[in-house]
């Protein structure tokens, strides 16, 4: 078990052929595969990068495997402008930098927060996001800090959040997030 097995499998659980999804950080594409893999021909995925390799990155992975998706070059605060309010099912984070890439385009706390209270925003009651934070190394802790005492102050009348550690882990485990909105 891994962040990206344990984000993958309540994701799983909650996405199912038809659902509206959103891959807020397309990086290589994986997630968005799976999204287009569960959301199936009924369902759609839209993925937004700020970096065109990042964009070319999921082009490729999809047209491999025969899928399709919506990809935007533009940062994730925009995703309001692709989607009707309470009408996603699953908007997924995976915050850090693109493997592979330029690991000095990384997510940032400030673009970050603005766009998950956009993506919560569009999310249906019962809709899932998924955040994993991925920090140290060449990303640092800035978005870590601001990010965990920021996700305590989400309204819990609104919001469940949920935060998942790997208790033992020595050194900078990624950090999964669930947040249902009720
Ligand atoms: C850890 S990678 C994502 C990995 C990806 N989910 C996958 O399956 O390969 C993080 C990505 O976030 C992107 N990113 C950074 N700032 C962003 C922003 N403001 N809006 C959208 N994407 C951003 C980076 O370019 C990078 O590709």
């Amino acid at each position: 078990m891994n962040a990206l097995t344990l984000v993958h499998e309540v994701i799983r659980r909650h996405v199912g052929e038809g659902a509206v999804c959103i891959d807020a950080t397309a990086g290589r594409g994986y997630d968005t595969a799976f999204l287009c893999g569960l959301s199936g021909e009924s369902g759609s995925v839209t993925a937004f990068d700020v970096q065109s390799e990042a964009i070319e990155s999921t082009r490729a992975l999809l047209t491999e495997r025969g899928l399709r998706a919506r990809l935007v070059l533009s940062s994730h605060e925009n995703m309001g402008d692709y989607a009707a309010a309470d009408s996603v099912d699953c908007v997924v984070f995976n915050l850090g930098y693109l493997p592979g890439g330029d690991h000095s385009v990384n997510t940032r706390f400030d673009s970050t927060k603005r766009a998950i209270e956009e993506g919560l925003k569009l999310l249906k009651k019962g809709g899932l996001m998924c955040v994993s934070l991925y920090y140290g190394k060449d990303s640092g802790y800035e978005e870590h800090d601001a990010l965990l005492p920021w996700l305590k102050t989400l309204d819990d009348q609104k919001y469940q959040v949920i935060a998942t550690f790997f208790y033992n882990w020595q050194k900078d485990p990624p950090i999964p997030f669930f947040i249902v909105k009720n």
